[in-house]
């Protein structure tokens, strides 16, 4: 039998353009299971090559004011990271990747990804969390559109991303 070592640091993955409450659920769900979480911030760039709404370092700051808003516990911590996933977590030596599932459509492609960080590193785990009811239909895209037609998106995002949408789209 393989040598087995227990998880206690996890990586939560995505691009965060802007961080919502979805993603902050995920997260804190994550560091209820590990004491320590490491939030990963993607550099890569829009969907077909499109530049994103914030950079990577106002996504970073906004994860990081969000999370300090909701109390911040010790053991979390956001760090930006470009490359492969697989290679983020043996830099920072995670065991695991924690992505939260809201409904059946995300499921087949988070099998996709996570059969292929399997194979790129079969040591670090793929752990899923069921998200909240409540979150299910929050998506950074439908935060973006509702912000740039002008709409209220405080009951969607922390309030330091509701005032940085604020200032973006006036
Ligand atoms: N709550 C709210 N929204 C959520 C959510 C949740 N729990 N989980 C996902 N989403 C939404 C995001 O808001 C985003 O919405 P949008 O498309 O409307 O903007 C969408 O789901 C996709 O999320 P995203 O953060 O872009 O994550 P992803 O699942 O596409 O994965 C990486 C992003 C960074 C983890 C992945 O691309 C990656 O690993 N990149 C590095 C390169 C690599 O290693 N590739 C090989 C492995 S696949």
């Amino acid at each position: 039998m393989n040598e087995q070592t227990h998880v206690t640091h996890v990586v939560v993955p995505g691009t965060f353009d802007p961080v919502t409450f979805g993603h902050i659920d995920v997260i804190m769900r994550a560091h209820r299971l590990f004491p320590l979480v490491t939030v990963a911030v993607a550099a890569s760039p829009g969907k077909n090559g499109t530049a994103r709404t914030f950079s990577l370092d106002e996504r970073v700051e906004l994860i990081r004011a969000s999370l300090e808003e909701a109390g911040m516990p010790d053991g979390i911590d956001v760090q930006p990271f470009s490359g492969l996933l697989m290679d983020f977590c043996r830099e920072v030596g995670a065991g695991g990747v924690v992505k939260g599932l809201r409904a059946m459509t995300d499921f087949e492609y988070e099998l996709q990804q996570a059969d292929l960080n399997y194979r790129l590193s079969p040591g670090v785990e793929s752990i899923f969390v069921m998200g909240s009811p409540e979150f299910g239909y929050v998506s950074s895209s439908i935060v973006r559109e509702l912000a740039a037609l002008g709409s209220d998106v405080d009951f969607l995002v922390p309030k330091p991303v509701a005032q940085a949408l604020r200032r973006r789209f006036g």
